[in-house]
């Protein structure tokens, strides 16, 4: 078990998930940024899967645990249940495939739906993924939809290393901002925030960990 707070080294423990249709690059991307490694063939996502990273944001040192859900329709009703407890949840489409962007409508509802508190209580990060390879859909496009959302917008290369960094770095730096989701992150607090070690085993495709 661990938590946040004096003696653990860090000074926020984070829970953020990844959501988005099959095969637009989110194990990817949190490989990328777990591991700084790329995998041309990357497994499709069983469930969920589970790694950490600590950075520092703000000068503060930073536990990041990264729950990444399988975007295929048949593992829906398990990865649903994964939105409890969330600080921050990235919607990723893929900027060559217009049908992965199309499907961020369903995504927001179903976000909406299975956050305790509902989508506003959430940090939210809409990533337009595979920028080393020609967009099909406009930039300009997907930074409107966002907005509209409430949602920040950044685009990324898993494969290239483009903005994957920044991705993380700027949903912390949101996270940072609400006194309410900052308050479930610190140790003695309303709601503190205990992190299993591990997933249950028959949600996890191999712990990066
Ligand atoms: P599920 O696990 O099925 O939900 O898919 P996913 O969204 O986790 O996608 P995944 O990371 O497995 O990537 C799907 C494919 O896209 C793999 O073959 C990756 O190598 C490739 N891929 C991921 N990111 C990038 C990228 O930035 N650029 C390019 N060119 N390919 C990428």
């Amino acid at each position: 078990m661990s938590t946040a707070g004096p003696g653990t080294g860090w000074d926020h423990v984070l829970k953020l998930l990844i959501i988005g249709d099959s095969g637009v690059g989110k194990s990817s991307l949190l490989l990328r940024f777990s591991e700084d490694e790329f995998d041309d063939a990357m497994p499709t996502t069983i469930g969920v899967d589970f790694k950490v990273k600590s950075i520092t944001v703000e000068g503060k040192n930073v536990k990041i645990t990264l729950w990444d859900t399988a975007g295929q329709e048949r593992f829906r009703t398990l990865t649903s249940s994964y939105y409890r407890g969330a600080h921050g949840i990235i919607l990723m489409y893929d900027v060559t495939r217009p049908d992965s962007f199309e499907s961020l409508e369903h995504w927001l509802q179903e976000l909406d739906v299975y956050t305790p508190g509902g989508a506003k209580g959430v940090v939210k990060l809409l990533v337009g993924n595979k920028i080393d390879l020609e967009h099909q859909v406009a930039r300009d496009t997907a930074e409107a939809w966002a907005r509209r959302k409430g949602m920040i917008f950044l685009e990324t290369s898993a494969k290239s290393d483009i903005g994957v960094k920044q991705a993380f770095d700027e949903v912390v730096r949101k996270i940072f901002e609400s006194p309410t989701l900052l308050a479930n992150t610190t140790p003695g607090a309303k709601g503190r925030m205990t992190l299993k070690a591990e997933p249950p085993s028959d949600a996890r495709r191999g712990c990066g960990c």
